[in-house]
């Protein structure tokens, strides 16, 4: 295992500690998120008794082959604790999410989550968010208005591709990844991209984080509210 994949495991060793018997456990999505549904899955073996809640169809196959029993998005009013990645992530809690195309149910197991938990390897820490594209879930019908609203805040936008064809998100839309360079307003360009018509969900997870547990070399450093 190189650094960074030993960073992200030692982060979802420490962020499993937070999950209590009977809990509802939102499941994350990415390469990081896969760390602690290995840990979920272990706990779950030895006796811990949870309901996970999947935040896109990969993770769905994934922890239901590795025993995890699920509930249906569409069904569950709460959710206790969450753990997920992000690709960037500052000091306030403010988050680039989506590198996976996932932000959509990412977001709203989000919104429905009480603790809300990112793990990410030291990599992931910026001073600024922007250096990594935001993400940018759109119906495909309105590809090119969204193309000029993003245009109009500064955001240059290109569709994501996926072995030479457009790539299809879960819910069959399709992913901008718009450049802002580096976002000095996460909360107004967030609430900016919201009202754009067309766009479903974009990844600027600002307040949603209530803690971000960060690997770094053998040690966990805990960003929190
Ligand atoms: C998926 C996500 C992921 O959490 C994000 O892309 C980070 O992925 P990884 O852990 O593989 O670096 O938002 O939509």
């Amino acid at each position: 295992m190189d650094n960074r994949d030993l960073e992200k495991q030692i982060a979802a060793r420490e962020a499993v500690k937070f999950i209590r018997q009977n809990d509802i456990v939102g499941l994350g999505t990415g390469s990081t998120a896969f760390f602690a549904i290995q840990e979920i899955a272990l706990l779950v073996k030895n006796g811990l008794k949870i309901k996970g809640v999947p935040t896109s169809e990969n993770t769905a196959a994934l922890a239901v082959s590795l025993g995890i029993e699920l509930l249906p998005l569409e069904e569950v009013k709460g959710i206790d604790i969450t753990i997920d990645g992000a690709d960037e992530f500052d000091e306030q809690l403010n988050l680039v999410k989506g590198g996976g195309g996932a932000l959509f149910r990412e977001k709203i197991v989000a919104s429905l989550t009480k603790n809300e938990i990112i793990i990410a390897d030291s990599g992931k820490l910026v001073k600024q968010l922007g250096k990594f594209k935001v993400p940018v879930e759109v119906v495909p019908l309105a590809l090119n208005y969204v193309l000029q609203q993003l245009a109009e805040l500064n955001g240059k936008g290109e569709v994501r591709m996926k072995d030479n064809a457009r790539f299809i998100t879960d819910n069959h839309n399709i992913i901008v990844d718009a450049d802002f360079g580096l976002i000095t307003d996460a909360t107004g360009l967030a609430e900016s991209l919201n009202r754009i018509e067309g766009v479903l969900a974009h990844g600027l997870f600002v307040q949603l984080a209530s803690k971000v547990i960060m690997g770094k070399g053998t040690q966990t450093i805990i960003y929190a509210k």
